[in-house]
């Protein structure tokens, strides 16, 4: 069935455009295959979800906003994800480009932010959407899920690597900033190569395989999964650290 989904800034109706030399090796990990990863975590049940219909009165504000700001299925809400991360980046990587000054406290809360809303992010896509996905029978071995997985792992140590940096420059050591600009650009770099094969290749795979029942299942299990793990206040707070982040980079 053919419906209107995802982010435009990622949008897979230019795929035609999209050069894999651009996206670095990782592309190669995307089509069918069959090697074996596991993904971890645990799904929330779907009888639990019940309070949580995003049609229903409840207390998830942020998650109705972008509903009734018409993203309205699992990958509308991923890729407004995806676009809230990237404009957090992007405009890091303008105030990277645009002084030789690096603002430790900025990148101290964009570190933060990363880490946290990357983490409800991932746990959305890792644990419930390939959850679903494996439930219509594909399974989280197939090579688009398993290389999934794998470039969060990637997006992980890269983060992890970027607050080793980051804390450096509070150091001695005389090529701290550069070491660190480095970090930032791999970062970023990993990121929007990442994003833009999930709307690629994820993205298009759970629009073609779940069905409308399912997609409100996945719906009502990001809900639980977010009320279940940080809460709406930290979701909330996430959002609001986002626009100073941007404000300030
Ligand atoms: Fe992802
Ligand atoms: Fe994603």
């Amino acid at each position: 069935m053919a419906r209107a989904r995802g982010s435009e800034r990622f949008s897979t109706s230019n795929s035609q455009e999209w050069d894999s030399a651009k996206v670095g090796h990782s592309e190669s990990r995307y089509g069918p295959d069959q090697n074996e990863v596991s993904s971890g975590g645990t799904v929330p049940a779907a009888e639990n979800c019940n309070t949580m219909d995003p049609s229903a009165s409840g207390p998830d504000r942020s998650e109705r906003r972008r509903l009734r700001g018409g993203a309205t299925t699992p990958t509308a809400i991923l890729a407004a994800e995806h676009d809230l991360i990237f404009d957090v980046v992007q405009a890091l990587e303008a105030g990277l480009d645009r002084s030789a000054k690096i603002d430790r406290s900025v990148w101290e809360n964009a570190v933060g932010f990363l880490r946290s809303f990357g983490a409800q992010h991932h746990a959305k896509e890792n644990i419930v959407l390939l959850a679903a996905l494996e439930r219509r029978g594909i399974p989280a071995t197939e090579r688009t899920l398993r290389a999934m997985v794998e470039e969060h792992e990637e997006e992980a140590a890269l983060l992890d690597t970027l607050a080793q940096t980051l804390a450096e420059l509070a150091s001695e050591r005389s090529d701290a900033a550069v070491r660190f600009r480095q970090a930032a650009r791999a970062y970023a770099a990993h990121l929007r190569t990442h994003m833009e094969h999930e709307a690629r290749h994820l993205f298009p795979m759970a629009e073609r395989e779940l069905s409308a029942e399912d997609e409100r299942d996945v719906l009502h299990r990001f809900l639980l999964f977010r009320h279940a793990t940080d809460g709406e206040d930290e979701y909330e707070r996430l959002l609001a650290l986002a626009s100073q982040i941007r404000r300030q980079a």
